[in-house]
């Protein structure tokens, strides 16, 4: 014979709900508002032709007619191509990286920017630098053995 419930199996029972609601709210923005989603086909080139394929034919910082910067990077086996972003400050930076190698990892310290760098597949990630400083640049994916040795760094300019 079952009994009704509990007071308190209510009450876990409701709060588990609210859970599941909320975590389903934040995916759904997640998705809708700030644009986030699985790599997708469009943004897939050839691996074993990286240096050949725009923009990674040519690596490097654009600073844009609207006052943004493009930082073009390669992440390879074990340095980030070039290791030196230079901007201004208060400069919005796009940066766009593939790998032609193995998977690594794009972190900027002190900031958010936390992305994975598949071979083949451009990850783009956005950052805002607002204070002059030097933000170090690390690989956080294990990708053999030179990889602690695979450091850069944001030089932001005032
Ligand atoms: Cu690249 Cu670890």
């Amino acid at each position: 014979m079952i009994k009704t419930l509990d007071r308190y199996e209510k009450i876990i029972l409701g709060l588990t709900v609210l859970g599941l609601i909320l975590g389903a709210g934040a995916i759904a923005l997640s998705v809708l508002e700030a644009g986030i989603h699985l790599p997708t086909i469009e943004d897939r080139i050839d691996p074993a032709a990286v240096r050949d394929t725009a923009p990674f034919d040519e690596p490097g910082v654009t600073i844009n007619s609207d006052g943004t910067a493009t930082a073009v990077i390669i992440a390879q086996t074990w340095l980030w191509e070039p290791d030196t972003i230079e901007v201004p400050a208060g400069t919005e930076v796009e940066f766009v990286l593939t790998s032609p190698d193995v998977l690594h990892g794009f972190h900027i310290w002190d900031t958010a920017v936390n992305a994975m760098v598949i071979p083949g597949q451009v990850t783009r990630v956005t950052q805002t630098f607002d204070n002059p400083g030097e933000f170090g640049i690390v690989c956080h994916e294990y990708c053999g053995i030179g990889h602690h040795t695979m450091f850069g760094r944001v030089l932001v300019t005032p």
